[in-house]
């Protein structure tokens, strides 16, 4: 396979399409969520090894509480296994595991393993993973400026000390660059609610391959269409 110049050093992927794709096989929707795990597993691979330094994606959304009840609980005994498989991985690879959403209203268990997970591989160097999990773009805004104004209150920061980087800071995704490309998978030109601070100025690739069937050459000819891309940040170019 050819070497991908001007990699993205940051993708967030809107994993879409999981009951799509198992519809289309006369399949259960479970089915495709159970196959989207696996693909999540494969693509952390195959990201690192292209020169990818961070993953993002987004595994469960604030909406996505209002799926029929079965579908939800599918969904948390997915997020539950593979929360306790991805400590063994993630040591293999050397991957730091980082969640973000609101994890309070996830199941004690499911808590506790985000948090051995997260202790476990905090000081590994290899790709920068981050699940969102009951994770919601207005909902994380809303929890960093309940922060900001806590501070506010106790007199600890002024309202005019309020910059843009105080924000990112309160933000789950601290410390972390923005992502440089987005990627939704199985077609829908939308966000979903997916950090909409973070992306101001990222590249959006969207393709109708369902998430199940994403693989390392779709990965690379998101890559492909990103490396073409000129990102003017609002400027003018010299070259324009
Ligand atoms: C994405 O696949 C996984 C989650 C949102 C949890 P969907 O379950 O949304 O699949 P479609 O969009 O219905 O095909
Ligand atoms: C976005 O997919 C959320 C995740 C991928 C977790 P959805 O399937 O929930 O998005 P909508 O409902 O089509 O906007
Ligand atoms: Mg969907």
């Amino acid at each position: 396979m050819e070497e991908v110049k001007n990699v993205p050093r940051h993708v967030a992927i809107i994993m879409d399409g999981n009951g799509r794709w198992a519809k289309a096989r006369k399949m259960p929707r479970s089915y495709g969520h159970i196959q989207g795990a696996k693909t999540v597993e494969q693509i952390c691979e195959d990201a690192y090894n292209m020169g990818i330094e961070y993953l993002t994606v987004y595994a469960f959304s604030t909406e996505n509480w209002s799926r029929p009840d079965d579908e939800v609980s599918q969904l948390m005994t997915l997020l539950r296994n593979y929360m306790k498989t991805c400590i063994q991985r993630a040591s293999k690879n050397n991957m730091k595991v980082r969640v973000i959403g609101d994890k309070t209203r996830l199941d004690d268990d499911i808590q506790k393993s985000i948090a051995d997970l997260e202790e476990a591989t905090k000081d590994y160097t290899g790709l920068k993973f981050t699940i969102a999990i009951n994770y919601g773009s207005r909902d994380e805004i809303r929890r960093a400026v309940t922060d900001i104004a806590g501070k506010v209150k106790e007199g600890i920061i002024d309202p005019s000390d309020i910059d843009e980087e105080m924000i990112s800071d309160a933000l789950d995704t601290s410390g972390y660059p923005d992502p440089d490309l987005l990627v939704r998978t199985c077609g829908e030109l939308r966000i979903s609610n997916f950090l909409l601070w973070q992306i101001s100025y990222s590249e959006i690739y969207v393709t109708d391959v369902a998430w199940p069937d994403f693989d390392k050459e779709q990965l690379r000819l998101a890559c492909e269409a990103y490396a073409k891309r000129t990102r003017r940040f609002g400027k003018v170019l010299e070259e324009e």
